[in-house]
């Protein structure tokens, strides 16, 4: 088994555009230094490969947190919407696909989308180079390790690997992935067919997330172009999902409850394993289904919309037979912009958030307890 020390200090900010709650926790520089040096990286995958029976302890959840993953418990099957994305161009048809969005995005904040118009070929693409670059040596996914946040490239596992207090089975890698011409050459060049197979991905997901934003501009009664503008010169990053075959799933989680940072996250999964919670706090199973692509609201939406639309928390589960893929692309509004609810929105009442930015979020939780209260809860105002 391998054993690799990290030289390097692994932010409080491991997810740069997302926001867990109960994970991190106040910045105490001492223990995370003394933490680094005695500290070892060890990959889920490397775990898997070794073939050990049961999960290290610091994987194993209160019991509270754990997923039920028996097929009464805890899961419910719920019909999610699934939206055909291709009758969005058919003049006679947008208005009532702006409709099933808008439904989709208030009871859940989640919809499944198919006919997206990125080829079989292009999924496929990305996800045979995720493969190849998981299964490289240890050695050669170390060298993309870093403890800077801002990195445009990182490979990690679990959440924040020198600060979690229970980590999570999974490996990643994230880059910085828009415009795409100006990160690609920092991207891994093994395996060599990566910045190719994974760039087509990202510049049709950035097509993508396009038609999206603006359907859901639509469907607030917006302005077409109205969350494009606020998004236009924003960022998109890839985060790269490996959640190997675990041996006690059922203690364990690949991610833990969360809701994106972002405006929306699309979703690209190789099996099933993401659920979502519903108004009533049960954990729904978003299932599999080929070809689809998963558009997930982020809290930029969430204010921007004034919490007419909800961001929705989700987590992942991991299973003991096989490995699960995904690609989340996170798309977000640029670092310093200050986002605010819509003016048409708010009419005459008080906005139901304050303003902030990607920059204040990144300051709230590297200076607070995100176990208690996530960062968005801070920004509604009492008055609504
Ligand atoms: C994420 C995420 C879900 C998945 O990367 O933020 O929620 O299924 N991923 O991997
Ligand atoms: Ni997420």
């Amino acid at each position: 088994m391998y054993k690799y020390a990290m030289h390097v200090a692994y932010s409080l900010v491991s997810q740069s555009n997302n926001i867990f709650f109960f994970t991190l926790s106040k910045l105490n520089m001492e223990e995370t230094m003394k933490s680094l040096l005695d500290d070892s990286f060890e990959s889920a995958m490397t775990l898997t490969n070794s073939g050990a029976p049961q999960v290290p302890d610091r994987y194993v959840l209160p019991p509270s947190q754990r997923p039920a993953l028996g097929s009464s418990l805890g899961t419910i099957e719920t019909t999610l919407p699934i939206i055909d994305l291709s009758l969005l161009h058919e003049p006679l048809l947008r208005s009532s696909v702006v409709r099933d969005i808008n439904m989709a995005c208030k009871e859940f904040g989640l919809f499944q989308v198919i006919n997206h118009g990125i080829p079989p070929s292009v999924i496929e693409g990305a996800l045979d180079a995720a493969t190849q670059f998981f299964d490289l040596p240890v050695e050669e996914k170390m060298l993309l390790v870093s403890a800077d946040v801002h990195q445009p490239v990182r490979y990690g596992t679990s959440l924040n690997h020198s600060t979690d207090r229970v980590h999570y089975w999974r490996d990643f890698i994230k880059h910085y992935s828009y415009p795409l011409s100006k990160w690609i050459d920092m991207w891994p060049s093994n395996p060599p067919c990566y910045k190719e197979k994974v760039g087509k991905y990202a510049e049709a997901t950035h097509v993508l997330h396009k038609q999206l934003i603006e359907a859901i501009s639509e469907s607030l009664g917006l302005e077409k172009n109205y969350l494009q503008e606020q998004t236009e010169e924003g960022s998109q990053v890839m985060a790269v999902n490996c959640y190997p075959a675990c041996p006690e799933p059922e203690i364990t989680l690949g991610m833990p409850p969360h809701s994106d940072f972002g405006s929306l996250t699309i979703l690209l999964q190789s099996s099933q394993g993401l659920q979502i919670m519903d108004s009533s706090k049960d954990w729904i199973r978003v299932p599999y289904i080929e070809g689809s692509l998963i558009v997930q609201l982020g809290d930029q939406v969430e204010v921007m919309s004034n919490g007419i639309y909800k961001s929705v928390i989700h987590r992942v589960t991991v299973n003991k037979d096989y490995k699960r893929l995904s690609f989340a692309s996170l798309h977000s509004l640029p670092l310093h912009k200050k986002i605010s609810p819509a003016p048409e929105l708010v009419g005459n009442n008080a906005p139901a958030y304050g303003e902030f930015s990607f920059n204040d979020f990144l300051d709230y939780i590297s200076n607070n307890d995100c176990v208690q209260q996530r960062f968005i809860d801070t920004l509604k105002k009492s008055n609504s």
